[in-house]
């Protein structure tokens, strides 16, 4: 469930059915489903990349790219299964991928050293990372601090886990954190504070003022922090612009690193993903992941030995890439008349919709996009507790061709302003 929207308000707790094997029914046909379950709904991006499809519009609603992953991820891959590599991997990672992930690092970031033996959890993608992770740090009753606007996940996470979202406000247009907000949020009841940089969906990248300000905050309260640096290779601030917060001083005994092949590589459905923390954190999230999922496909994880190899050029052109990608996309939504803030990481634009749509019905005019204009977006209703918070905005994705981008370019001319 790489993009799954969260709902504010519990749905009904049940769903209308027959009854059958797995569920029990009552006299009115209902079906008993667990109350955790009814605490958040489906996806709207599966239903707008369902119209998408019905519609044929360009999918800028999904954040999966639309391009090929690097050969050497393939080719090494296909050798694993060529090789028979065709059971199960060491349940927290193939040892070799384990070392070559702890190299990547401490080349990446000199300084940060990681134990591959006892520091690294390899993962199904950084979805199952992050509830992993908090399936093994947190209690029920705790309460777990995360920045609204949200990536849909961190909000069912913690309902899974038994504890309570506390939200802190990012604020427009440069998503700013304000300090005193974050410090009436943080308590001793808190255990963690999820981060996310650069974020989903604003492309805000932290600063080291703020992740001071974090660190801070945690010595205090005794808090941990869980980051989501899926896009640490995707930003637009030069070398340096990504500042790990495993590496700020007073949190490196506190963090968990949660990270994935899936986006810097272009290989979202390859599932692998995996988190770094101190070996006490690691051994609980290696026992969770264990009865979780087992492991990740071992084929896979030999190409992602690969990917951890390749040289450090890959990065920068990486990130090349995707400002020439993020450029055309905004020029074709200034043109169109959205106000929005370039984003400094990530690949995604959260647009203010008040030219086009003064109503202010985002769900309406995502699917209007969809069906007249031949664009998919995502709902900016999606990622805010209180929905009409996100009533003027909507997210557009660009993990994809110029080619695609050029077409959804094409197709939005005809929102402009007469
Ligand atoms: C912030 C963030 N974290 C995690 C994920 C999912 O990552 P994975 O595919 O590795 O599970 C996404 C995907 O959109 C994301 O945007």
């Amino acid at each position: 469930m790489s993009e799954q929207i969260t709902a504010p308000a519990p749905t009904p707790a049940s769903v209308s059915g027959e009854a059958n094997v797995s569920g029990e029914a009552n006299v009115s046909g209902e079906v008993r489903v667990s109350a955790k379950a009814t605490t958040f709904t489906e996806s709207v991006i599966r239903d707008m990349t369902r119209l998408a499809l019905a519609h044929g519009a360009v999918n800028l609603a999904q954040g999966f790219p639309d391009f090929s992953c690097p050969p050497e991820l393939k080719e090494a891959a296909k050798a694993a299964i060529d090789a028979d590599v065709n059971q199960y991997a060491i349940t927290w990672g193939a040892a070799e991928f384990r070392v070559a992930i702890a190299a990547k690092v401490g080349r990446t970031y000199p300084g940060w050293s990681v134990d591959p033996d006892t520091e690294i959890c390899v993962t199904c993608g950084s979805t199952e990372a992050m509830i992993a992770t908090m399936l093994a740090l947190v209690d029920p009753g705790d309460e777990v601090v995360m920045f609204e606007p949200f990536y849909e996940n961190y909000g069912p996470d913690t309902i899974l886990s038994g504890a309570r979202p506390r939200l802190v406000r990012l604020h427009p247009p440069d998503w700013s954190i304000d300090p005193d907000e974050l410090r009436a949020a943080v308590s001793d009841r808190t255990r963690a504070i999820i981060l996310n940089t650069p974020h989903n969906p604003t492309g805000k990248v932290l600063r080291r003022d703020e992740l001071d300000l974090v660190a801070e905050l945690c010595q205090r309260h005794d808090v941990l922090v869980f980051t989501d640096e899926i896009y640490e290779h995707i930003h637009y601030l030069g070398p340096g612009g990504h500042i790990p917060p495993a590496t700020v001083p007073g949190l490196e005994d506190r963090t968990v690193t949660i990270n994935a092949l899936s986006k810097t590589y272009a290989v979202t459905g390859w599932r692998v993903g995996w988190t770094i923390a101190p070996p006490a954190y690691t051994a609980a999230i290696r026992k969770v992941h264990d009865f979780l999922t087992v492991g990740a496909a071992a084929p896979l994880q030999a190409g992602g030995v690969a990917a951890m190899n390749l040289p450090a050029a890959y990065y920068g052109a990486l990130a090349e890439e995707y400002r020439a990608r993020r450029d055309l996309l905004c020029g074709a939504l200034a043109e169109t008349g959205f106000t929005f803030r370039e984003p400094d990481g990530a690949y995604y634009v959260m647009c203010d919709t008040r030219a086009v749509d003064p109503v202010g019905d985002d769900v309406a005019l995502a699917r209007r996009l969809v069906t007249d204009i031949g664009v998919a977006t995502v709902p900016g209703s999606s990622f805010f507790a209180d929905p009409a918070d996100g009533r003027h905005i909507i997210r557009f994705g660009f993990p994809k061709k110029l080619s695609t981008l050029r077409s959804a370019a094409d197709r939005l001319t005809r929102l402009a302003p007469s």
